[in-house]
């Protein structure tokens, strides 16, 4: 049987999202991203929203009991889930831990100049959500989404600037203890070589997910 309680670690733009919401429609399970929850507040004007806006804008970590809050009753109860963006260090892995039994986390490795690359070059559509970069997966109409014609846009995070903060605060600061506390339950922990295509990442997941 295959897992359905999985992680998704990785540096921003190694594809986590990318992975996440084909295995969760694979899986038949949600697909939780903190970074997009936290988005939609921001679009909703909540007062949450606007909290977490000047940490996100600066490419640092919106403070945990935030997450913590945001993520706990979503995480309670549920059968499965394919956590994306949480948790980011030591403090929300052991949170989780209380919640839920997780059986797979899978660490997506790109090296540093590849993920600063993809996260200039994305563009989200701002109304469907759909996820293009200009660099391997362009819309066949620039600046529109071939699925709804939305307008497409660019994060206002994904400044060669923020990504690199992002990558070192978030990323280069925390990676080693998330690994060393996931290492620490025995055939938990699998790392995914990220620098290939999209298609050939998910196959090598949903091998890893289905023993
Ligand atoms: P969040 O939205 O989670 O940002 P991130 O972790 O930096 O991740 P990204 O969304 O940038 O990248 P990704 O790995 O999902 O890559 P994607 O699939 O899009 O968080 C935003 C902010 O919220 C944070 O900075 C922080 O402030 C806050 N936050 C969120 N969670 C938090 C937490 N738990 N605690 C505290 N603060 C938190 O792919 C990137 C691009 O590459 C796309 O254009 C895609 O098309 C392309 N691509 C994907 N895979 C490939 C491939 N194999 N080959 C070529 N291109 C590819």
């Amino acid at each position: 049987m295959s897992a359905t309680r999985i992680v998704l670690l990785g540096p921003p733009g190694a594809g986590k999202g990318t992975q996440a919401v084909q295995l969760a429609k694979h899986l038949g399970v949600p697909h939780l991203s903190t970074g997009d929850l936290l988005r939609d507040e921001l679009k909703r004007g909540t007062a949450l929203g606007l909290k977490a806006k000047t940490f996100m804008d600066r490419g640092d970590l919106v403070p945990d009991q935030v997450i913590i809050d945001m993520i706990h009753g979503r995480l309670e109860g549920t059968l499965g889930f394919v956590l994306d963006g949480f948790p980011r260090n030591i403090v929300q892995a052991q949170m989780l831990d209380k919640v839920a039994i997780i059986e797979r986390v899978l660490h997506i490795q790109v090296p540093k100049a590849e993920v600063i690359a993809r996260s200039i070059a994305r563009r989200m559509c701002e109304s469907c959500g759909r996820n293009y970069n200009l660099l391997s997966s362009p819309p066949k109409k620039e600046g529109v989404c071939d699925v709804c014609g939305g307008k497409l846009i660019q994060r206002t995070d994904d400044t060669r600037e923020v990504v690199e903060r992002r990558y070192q605060v978030q990323y280069e600061n925390e990676i080693e203890g998330l690994l060393s506390f996931y290492r620490a339950k025995p055939g938990v922990l699998r790392e995914i070589d990220g620098r290939r295509s999209v298609d050939t990442v998910f196959q090598e997941i949903l091998r890893i997910v289905a023993n």
